[in-house]
This record gives C-alpha cells, structure tokens and sequence, in this order.
C-alpha cells in the first residue's frame, strides 16, 4: 500500500480486490447535476416568504462550506495522496474518486448559480464564517507536509505523516465534516423544500459514504502491512483527531442553528455527531470515545444505501446508474 517498488504501470494482477471494486462501484453510480430538475428551488429561494431566515442560513453556510471543502479534499488526493499511494488500483480509485470530488464542487457551483446567489459571498466563507474558516483551517494543516513535492515516505515519522494525513481527511473531513451539513439539507428535503438542492445532496452522501469506506480500507490495510506505526502514541494522536473534528463540527452545528430548526436542533446534532465519531473511532480500531450515544436521525443511514429506493422527494425515481456491466455471454 506505501513504500511498494513494484511497477506502478501494470494494473493486474490486482492485489486488493476491494479497492478494483469499489472503482468499479464508484463509476455505476455516475452522475452529473445538470441532471437534477432545480425548477421548485428558484421559485421558493425567490419567494420571499418561501423559506424562514433560519432556513436560508442554512442553506448559505452549507453551500458555503462545501463549495471549498470538496476543493480541499480533491487538491489533497491529487497534490499529495494519489503519488504516496504504491499501488494501482487504489490509484485508480482515487482518480475516479478525484473526479467524483470535481462534480461535487460543480453540483454546489451548479446550485449557487441556479439560485442567483452572491457568489463572492458564498465562495468567501471559508475565509470570513469562523465555523467554516476553522473546520477549512484544520484539514489544510494534515495537507502542507505531505504536498511538499520534496516529501516522501519510507521511514517512520514520514509514514506516520501520511497515516495522520489518511484519518484527517477520510474519517473527520469526509467522516465528521460532511454530516451535519448532509443532515440540515437532507431533512430540508424531507419537508419538501429545496428538493433539487437535496437531491444533489443525496448523490454526492452516496458518493461519499464510498469515499469514506475506501479511506478507512486503506488505513485499516496500512496498519496491519506496518503495524509498528499504529503504536500507542498513533492511536493517541488518532482518537485526539476525531474528538477535535466532532468538537468543530459541533460548533458548526451551533453555528448554523442558533434556533430549532426543520425538526431539528444543535443539542440533537450534538448527538448524531457524538455518534458519527463513535463510528469513525472503532472502524478504525479505536475505542469509542462517547459511550451510550444514539442516533437521533436514523433516516440519516437508509438514505445512505440508495440502490434500491425511491427517490423520497418524489421528483423521479433515483435508482440511477450508468455504466453497468454488459453480458457478453
Ligand atoms: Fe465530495
Ligand atoms: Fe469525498
């Protein structure tokens, strides 16, 4: 997985069945957001009375945050992960996962522009919203090391680097970051509002539950190849990386809802997140950190598992993929 000398070139034979299949997994689930019918959100974002100020701040920050969180994670992946990884077909996962990055941040573009919003603004937030600037500040500081073109892996604090930078991105910046946003704009749509933004929404959380469970494969993969990096110290910094990304995205949360909202509050988001990372700890082998935590928003996980559902906005069916695999037999 890191610090392989095999020819990087050669595809097969492939070694890690599960990263070819998730790349294969990623690419049926294509999608594009000119696709999504944005027809009922201009007309209600134009209605003055459409939306309440809550409701609209909520929408604002999280096309906010987004629109620049998803540039964050695709730099990442192509400056810095994609030439430490040493095998290909996780190289190849990535790239679909870098492009899969690409249409996220078109589908928030897509949505700013749609709705005629100040995009100035709404770009700017990660620099002038503290709960957006704080959460974009953290993953850039796991990115700087190993974006330097001179940096490489191969001994143990470099290794380590890598690993730190694996968890800061996929298990708190895909893993912690993206879930109250996800849940606000999911729960709008529930109640019929803002459905082509929601539906957007719900396209890019498939994608990323896919990112997310290849990060995770791929950490999992690097501490039993080397299990001296995942020491005590390792497993220390790990878990402290979790509880301090829950902690900003619970201010996040608090930041966004100063006032219930759409059935909905921070002290419930509090919840959710508290149970997110109990997730995120032990999927890495990590012991959960907020024992007896429940989850407030169980709708939260069937959506999460599309394939077969109905789209629950009722704008179309969303059973929705491309490029599935002909039988030639
Ligand atoms: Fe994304
Ligand atoms: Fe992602």
């Amino acid at each position: 997985m890191i610090n392989c000398r095999a020819d990087l070139n050669q595809l097969v034979p492939f070694k890690y069945d599960w990263a070819w299949q998730k790349y294969l997994d990623g690419c049926a689930n294509h999608w594009m957001p000119q696709e999504v019918n944005m027809t009922a959100d201009i007309a209600l974002w134009k209605t003055p009375e459409g939306l309440t100020d809550d409701e609209r701040r909520i929408v604002m920050r999280n096309l906010g945050f987004f629109s620049t969180a998803d540039s964050l994670v695709a730099n990442n992946l192509a400056l810095a992960v994609y030439r430490l990884i040493t095998n290909p077909e996780c190289r190849q996962y990535i790239l679909r996962q870098a492009f899969e990055e690409a249409i996220h941040t078109h589908a928030y573009q897509y949505c700013i522009e749609s709705l005629g919003m100040d995009e100035g603004e709404i770009f700017n937030m990660y620099h002038e919203i503290p709960s957006v600037a704080k959460k974009a500040a953290w993953g850039l500081r796991y990115t700087r090391a190993i974006s330097d073109p001179e940096f490489d892996t191969g001994t143990v604090e470099t290794d380590k680097e890598l690993l730190r930078n694996l968890i800061a991105y996929y298990c708190v910046l895909e893993g912690i970051f993206f879930y109250c946003g996800f849940t606000q704009i999911l729960s709008m749509g529930r109640r019929n509002k803002m459905t082509g933004v929601a539906e957007q929404f719900q396209y890019i959380l498939r994608d990323e539950s896919m990112h997310l469970n290849f990060g995770i494969d791929v950490i999992n993969q690097i501490k039993i190849e080397n299990p001296h990096l995942w020491d005590a110290e390792m497993k220390e910094e790990a878990s402290q990386m979790i509880l301090q990304g829950t902690q900003l995205e619970i201010e996040y949360a608090r930041d966004t809802m100063p006032r219930g909202v759409l059935g909905m509050n921070a002290a419930m988001m509090e919840d959710y997140l508290k149970f997110i990372a109990n997730r995120r700890l032990s999927q890495i082998g990590l012991k959960e950190e907020y024992p007896g935590t429940t989850n407030p928003f169980p709708w939260m996980s069937e959506i999460m598992d599309l394939k077969k559902e109905k789209n629950f906005f009722e704008t179309r069916v969303i059973e929705y993929q491309t490029g599935g695999a002909l039988s030639w037999d």
